[in-house]
């Protein structure tokens, strides 16, 4: 195999209760990339088509992922990556992520797939920190596993597969304003109170039982967070109200998406998620501020092969 096309799909991340360490992984949205073997090592980025992105493989997400997974792997051979960038940077939908997972995920198949798409995740977290300055994988493991997912250690990369409720679709609303994940992370508190911090593991142990037992009525009691949001909330145009209006047509919870500014929903079927959405829409549209809105089942495959040769 000399070329593989991809497509990696957008996530979202800490789905309230669970701040870099829950996350799932959408449907619609997602970047194409295509990754060509070459003669001389090392790695190239080639075109990048639908946003500005640096294309010095050193300060670009994709290929520093990969430049991590090659001083592992020793390969004779190099890569050019040409990248079709659907998903916004700092948009709060994984846009780093499905760069680096995508990246190193096509690499890892040209190479004839010596690592597991979990073992990915260690090589694709090199294109995280760069982008975010933090080490956490909650939305790399839903990219390159599908579904839920749970980081039980970010430091050893624990991580685990949750099931989806069959049921569940997910709402977002992206508001066309960049919030990049490294300023969104510096505004947060380095300690949190106990009683706030005990409310937290209740909520994120019940949402992980919910998503086990398909208890819609628990998943939706559990989408709370008091530690994070708070404070993430002030830079975000009218997130209450969204987030009310997206509870109110009957999603079982809502909440920023991964560091923001998107904001999504869970809903219990598609007619519901439909008129979530439908619902957030009209919050924003008295404001001067172009948005999008997405409305997905839960992707269970996460990245997949469009191509190769
Ligand atoms: N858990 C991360 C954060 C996700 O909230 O900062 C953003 O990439």
């Amino acid at each position: 195999m000399d070329q593989i096309e991809i497509f990696a799909p957008a996530s979202v991340a800490n789905v309230s209760c669970g701040f870099d360490v829950l996350g799932f992984c959408l449907e619609p949205i997602g970047d194409i990339m295509r990754v060509t073997k070459t003669e001389s090592p090392g790695v190239t980025i080639g075109s990048i088509t639908g946003q500005e992105l640096p294309t010095d493989p050193l300060k670009n997400v994709a290929s520093v992922a990969v430049l991590s997974l090659l001083k592992t792997f020793k390969s004779s051979y190099g890569f050019r990556i040409d990248i079709d960038k659907k998903i916004k940077p700092g948009s709060g939908i994984g846009s780093s992520a499905a760069s680096a997972a995508g990246a190193v995920f096509a690499v890892n198949h040209l190479l004839g797939a010596p690592y597991s798409r979990k073992e990915l995740i260690q090589f694709a977290m090199a294109g995280e920190v760069l982008a975010s300055g933090a080490k956490h994988a909650d939305n790399l493991a839903p990219v390159l596993l599908g579904g839920f997912t749970l980081v039980r250690s970010n430091k050893s990369l624990d991580v685990i597969k949750l099931p989806s409720p069959p049921d569940l679709v997910a709402t977002i609303i992206h508001p066309k304003i960049e919030l990049k994940t490294i300023h969104s992370r510096a505004i947060l508190k380095q300690t949190v109170p106990l009683e706030k911090a005990v409310e937290q593991w209740g909520n994120l142990g019940a949402f992980v039982s919910a998503l086990y037992t398909n208890d819609y009525e628990l998943l939706s009691r559990s989408m709370k967070d008091k530690i994070i949001e708070p404070f993430r909330a002030m830079l975000i145009p009218k997130f209450e109200e969204v987030k009310a209006a997206a509870i109110n047509t009957g999603a079982l919870g809502s909440g920023i998406s991964g560091s923001g500014p998107s904001i999504y929903a869970l809903s219990k079927g598609m007619k519901t998620a439909i008129e979530v959405g439908n619902a957030m829409k009209t919050q924003f549209d008295d404001l001067d501020i172009e948005y999008e809105v997405h409305v997905s089942k839960i992707n269970e495959e996460g990245i997949k092969i469009i191509n190769s040769l």
